[in-house]
């Protein structure tokens, strides 16, 4: 009789602290709902936070073409490089460059090129570049303003420009998405 007593108050400890547990719980939850709102309006900068990356779909993009998005009121180019690109790339002497940089420490993927598309100089917008017209092949980036030319890696080739085209933090979260940022 007294095991089973003390059976039965040890189920009633453990029912009461399950039953404290769910009132405690509430009442975080509860609290947890009110107060974010308040963190909210307390913390502008949150907003920005949110906007702070951007997820693209790139299961739509061609090799050989591109998109650009906008990314903490930046653009940025997502280009599908096609292999003569990426030779052309990998081909380049380093120590020739500007900025010395190889295309493997630019890139995640080679396929995939991804840069922010404002120009090292002074800012403005680069063109994707078909010096080779003839041959129908992407010749990289060039800017219109003063005319400087990044190549197919975005790297600084000609031109005013001081550094590569700046690659931002990126990752692919799956087959088909970077996420930016
Ligand atoms: Fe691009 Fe000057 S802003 S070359």
């Amino acid at each position: 009789a007294q095991i089973s007593a003390e059976k039965g108050h040890s189920d009633g400890a453990t029912r009461r602290d399950f039953l404290d547990l769910v009132a405690w719980s509430t009442v975080a939850v509860g609290a947890g709902a009110l107060a974010w709102p308040l963190v909210d309006s307390m913390n502008p900068a949150a907003d920005v936070l949110a906007m702070s990356t951007a997820e693209v779909d790139i299961s739509q993009v061609p090799v050989g073409s591109g998109v650009t998005v906008k990314w903490r009121g930046k653009p940025v180019f997502l280009r599908h490089r096609t292999e003569a690109e990426i030779e052309e790339a990998r081909a380049v002497d380093v120590s020739d460059l500007r900025d010395p940089q190889t295309d493997d420490a630019r890139v995640v993927k080679p396929e995939w090129l991804v840069i922010v598309g404002i120009c090292t100089h002074l800012g403005c917008v680069p063109l994707g570049n078909k010096p080779s017209e003839q041959r129908g092949e992407f010749g990289g980036y060039f800017c219109p303003c003063h005319g400087s030319h990044y190549d197919t890696s975005g790297r600084i080739r000609r031109g005013p420009a001081p550094t590569n085209l700046a690659v931002p933090e990126y990752e692919f979260t799956s087959d088909t998405v970077v996420r930016i940022g």
